[in-house]
């Protein structure tokens, strides 16, 4: 197609007065193209410094859409209102992997090959009970994944298609196995095996729960609501863990050390971590009439009201409608916790208040999540856990995507050099010299 110029930037470079055309596609410009202005032939081009990744493209997709200006989110073009009203996360991760939803054939074969790899080998017990009694089980987590690579060598084949499905089936399978125990050594309780008889969500709440009894038979209604919230959590985009497990990803290692990654980002504060502070924050406020002063704390800047904001949505989370929808269930069924009412006042005030509508901040998913997590009696380091099961088909779907895009090349980011340069190197005997009680060489 011939170039009408239409599509093109052109770019003036006022300390040479040399003009570029560069080309554009989907609203993007390849960075790389910014590499042909120089200011001579020997110096280097031009790029562009983006902590952060903030206006960036790492990728071309078509696994998650998001518009944050209208509160929108997709999975392979699905509205997620839809798919947590009428999918199952079982479905939706199949949507996610294959692109598309199953025929009834391909879902009952997915769901069959699922549940036939819940199990894990005893040796990944004997590894996850030498764990510490107070490990953190986001960290067993992560190294427990990252150790399934050695179960598997295989799965470093990735270029191989039935490879990477058999260990894509693995790992969905295995989270909730490697979770539940994470969860049953920190409270000193025999490890449950998985029961093929149950559904996935079903079988995750036995391994969590069960104890003397024959079968462990959760309220349907608590199943039902878990599942939504796997489905809630299983993609979003580029987001930072996603991005750690396409970074790792692109050096074509293993999916289980790239997940691992995954999980690793995950676990930290500013990510997966929010929902626990919201809680925090709601006990101490303690009451509804303690809520106008909070406010007008966040507001000089004291502090943050956790659960608001987010990098992308700059409306109502759409995630967030759905699980407030679903907090009414869980405590129809566990009693209302006493913080919802807190936690409903306090996001009926901020959305009246100039501070939070001009800069459009609204409840985000972690807003409600943490309740509905602490209703189910998980401990807050559980809560990351859980949004780690829900988002490994997300992972997965954007691995698959990653090592068959031609496009993709090993991840390796530019840097502005700011440090000394051609130094002269002073051996230790000579620097340390003068220096008293230190001999030289001894350390
Ligand atoms: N409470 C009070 N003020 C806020 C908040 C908040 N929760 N969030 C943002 N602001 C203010 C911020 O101070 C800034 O004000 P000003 O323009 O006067 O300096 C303005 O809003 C823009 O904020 P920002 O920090 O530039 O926005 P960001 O995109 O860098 O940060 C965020 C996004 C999610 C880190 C931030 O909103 C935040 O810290 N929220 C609380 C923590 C939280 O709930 N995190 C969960 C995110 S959702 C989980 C996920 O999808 O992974």
């Amino acid at each position: 197609m011939t170039d009408t110029g239409d599509n093109t930037l052109t770019v003036r470079d006022n300390r040479t007065g040399k003009e570029y055309q560069i080309q554009i596609s989907d609203g993007a410009i390849k960075a790389a193209e910014l590499g042909q202005i120089k200011i001579d032939e020997d110096s280097p081009g031009l790029s562009t410094y983006d902590p952060g990744f903030t206006n960036t493209a790492s990728c071309r997709s078509s696994v998650t859409y998001i518009d944050g200006e209208k509160g929108i989110l997709e999975y392979r073009g699905y509205p997620i209102e839809q798919l947590a009203e009428k999918s199952s996360f079982l479905e939706v991760a199949y949507l996610l992997i294959h692109g598309a939803l199953p025929t009834k054939e391909q879902y009952d074969t997915w769901v069959h090959e699922i549940t036939h790899h819940t199990f894990l080998h005893e040796n990944v017990k004997t590894f996850m009970q030498g764990f510490r009694y107070d490990a953190h089980p986001m960290g067993m987590l992560m190294a427990s994944v990252g150790a399934l690579s050695t179960f598997y060598p295989e799965s470093n084949n990735i270029t191989d298609a039935d490879n990477r499905h058999m260990q894509i089936v693995r790992m969905i399978a295995k989270m909730p196995t490697l979770g539940a125990w994470a969860f049953r050594h920190a409270q000193g309780k025999p490890y449950v095996y998985p029961d093929n008889e149950l559904s996935y969500t079903e079988n995750f709440l036995a391994m969590l729960f069960k104890m003397s009894e024959q079968k462990y038979v959760a309220d349907e209604r608590l199943v039902k609501a878990l599942d939504v919230l796997f489905i809630l959590h299983a993609d979003h985009e580029q987001n930072c863990s996603t991005n750690a497990v396409r970074s790792v990803g692109s050096s074509q290692v293993d999916p289980y050390s790239s997940v691992a990654a995954g999980i690793g980002a995950l676990y930290g504060p500013l990510h997966g971590g929010a929902n626990e502070a919201v809680l925090r924050m709601l006990r101490r406020i303690g009451s509804k009439e303690n809520i106008p002063a909070f406010i007008e704390g966040v507001k000089n800047g004291n502090e943050k009201l956790m659960g608001f904001g987010h990098r992308v949505y700059k409306n109502y989370d759409p995630r967030a409608k759905i699980i407030k929808k679903a907090c009414d269930d869980v405590f129809e069924v566990t009693g209302v916790n006493p913080l919802l009412e807190i936690a409903q006042e306090l996001e009926k005030i901020a959305l009246e208040d100039e501070y939070f509508v001009k800069r459009k901040l609204y409840p985000n998913v972690d807003f409600y999540s943490g309740l509905i997590y602490e209703a189910f009696q998980f401990p807050p380091e559980m809560f990351t856990v859980l949004f780690a099961i829900g988002r490994t088909p997300g992972w997965l779907a954007q691995w698959l995507e990653l090592v068959q895009d031609k496009d993709q090349k090993i991840a390796r980011p530019k840097q502005i050099y700011t440090g000394d340069r051609t130094l002269d190197f002073v051996p230790s005997s000579e620097r340390w010299a003068g220096d008293a009680g230190i001999t030289p060489g001894i350390s």
